[in-house]
């Protein structure tokens, strides 16, 4: 492959195809190895889906957030699915994307960055590689990407041809995404109708409308003293970026490229990429592919991540400590954020690295009820806030969010302001993996952290004033 020569620019000992040496978790096995090997090289000829200087871009807005200006919100559906393939659907995704947005970047007075967890989030880890049903044992599912939900041999095996399929689909999301995002849907004077029908009688609603009321007239008075939509581009559009877990390292590596303004290597599959919480071995694959690509990188933090543990990585990681390669999220359970936040913090504070802590609310709070894997809503809130009382404790900046979300009215996590019951679970239960906030609890939880951006920014007056 032609991108296999390393340039100078890049890491010692590395190549994009030098995590095939490590001890690997995660990653299928396909049956047909020359299949394989010839999707993948067909793959590394193929356009890259993102541009290294829009990587580039949003490392630096990290940067500002590490240092305290900004807020990362990260979210959007736990895998996406070739059967869910629909415009309304990321529509829909992009207006409460959006609604979060606004609500946080009103509340908090400060700039917000977005990036989805979209066009690019296929591939999904397993606790268990073998699936058990009725005495027939099976390969589990591990995402559109690399076989079928179906529970059938066909349907389970893994097929390398899905890659190709994965990359149509993302190309296909992120072109939808961007025409969005710039073509006009996301200028502010749209506040309003982002709001989604079944989300229009509901308390949030409610809470939404009256803040998009305010920042109209806010947009109204700007317009009388000139300044408007037509005259300023900022309010016109925004920026989306784009994320994903960099699991099936075969089609990252194709997906790896030479920047040819800068001369560093890329992974051109999404802006940024993070390790899962089960591949983050500091020896082992994953962690070898991503020390060699430049892009911002997430780190998820479980509770089995030790402090020392967490310096070991972020030295093979960013060995030079550049401010916004880094993205820290943290899951580690509402009742567990006390026990190990506070000690990971220190440890970085103390070494003097540069990171944006993020907090995932999501993967910690699963729990299984009538039947169906969900996540008390009230949890959620709970991990959130603990998350800020630690930042506050600490004096350190909450940086982000990442949460698994989705535009439609689903009944996947329980509660929230129109509660969702144990047994109203199954009325919209449409997840192919973990369970989503609906666009309310997405909204609700916008407000709530909106509410402790402004607590930490008094702190911060306070003590600058003290
Ligand atoms: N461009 C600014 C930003 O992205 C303002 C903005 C335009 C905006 N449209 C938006 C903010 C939609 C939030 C949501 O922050
Ligand atoms: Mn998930």
């Amino acid at each position: 492959m032609k991108n296999e020569t390393p340039l100078r620019h890049s890491a010692p000992g590395w190549s994009p195809s030098s995590w095939r040496s490590k001890p690997v978790k995660q990653i299928p096995d396909y049956p047909d190895a020359a299949a394989l090997e010839a999707v993948e090289t067909r793959l590394a000829s193929w356009p890259p889906l993102v541009f290294a200087g829009e990587a580039r871009a949003l490392k630096a807005e990290l940067a500002e957030i590490s240092e305290g200006r900004g807020f990362l919100l990260q979210g959007g559906d736990c895998a996406e699915a070739f059967a869910e393939h629909h415009p309304d659907g990321i529509r829909d995704f992009f207006r409460v994307f959006l609604q979060m947005a606004v609500v946080l970047t009103y509340g908090s007075a400060s700039s917000v960055t977005k990036v989805g967890r979209i066009a690019g989030q296929f591939a999904k880890p397993r606790s268990s590689p073998m699936e058990k049903r009725d005495g027939l044992e099976l390969p589990s599912y591990k995402g559109d990407i690399v076989n079928d939900i179906a529970f059938t041999p066909e349907g389970r095996t893994p097929d390398p041809q899905r890659m190709e399929m994965a990359y149509r689909q993302s190309a296909a999301t992120l072109n939808l995404l961007r025409a969005f995002a710039q073509g006009g849907y996301a200028n502010l004077d749209n506040v309003h109708s982002w709001m989604l029908g079944f989300v229009e009688d509901s308390p949030q609603g409610h809470r939404y409308r009256a803040l998009a009321d305010r920042i109209t007239e806010a947009l109204e008075f700007m317009r009388a003293c000139g300044v408007s939509a037509e005259s300023t581009p900022q309010l016109q559009s925004t920026e989306l970026y784009t994320s994903h877990e960099a699991l099936l390292l075969g089609y990252e590596q194709a997906f790896t490229r030479v920047d040819s303004l800068t001369g560093d290597y890329y992974s051109t599959s999404g802006h940024m990429i993070w390790i899962g919480d089960r591949t983050r071995q500091p020896d082992h694959a994953h962690v070898e592919y991503c020390r060699g690509v430049n892009n911002p990188l997430g780190l998820k933090c479980g509770p089995s991540l030790s402090p020392d543990g967490l310096l070991e990585l972020l030295d093979i990681l960013n060995p030079h400590n550049e401010a916004g390669r880094m993205t820290l999220i943290c899951r580690f359970g509402a009742d567990k954020v006390l026990d190990h936040l506070p000690a990971l913090i220190r440890a970085v504070e103390r070494e003097g690295k540069k990171v944006v802590w993020s907090c995932d609310p999501m993967h910690g709070n699963t729990i299984s009820a009538a039947g169906f894997k969900t996540r008390p809503f009230d949890r959620i809130l709970k991990e959130v806030q603990s998350f800020f009382a630690v930042h506050r404790a600490e004096g350190t900046h909450a940086g982000g969010i990442h949460i698994e979300m989705t535009g439609t009215n689903v009944t996947e996590c329980t509660g929230g302001a129109r509660a969702v019951t144990e047994e109203t679970l199954s009325d919209r239960y449409h997840t192919h993996c973990d369970p989503r906030l609906n666009a309310e609890q997405a909204i609700e939880l916008a407000f709530l952290m909106a509410e402790n951006l402004q607590a930490e920014k008094r702190d911060r007056t306070a003590r600058k004033a003290a």
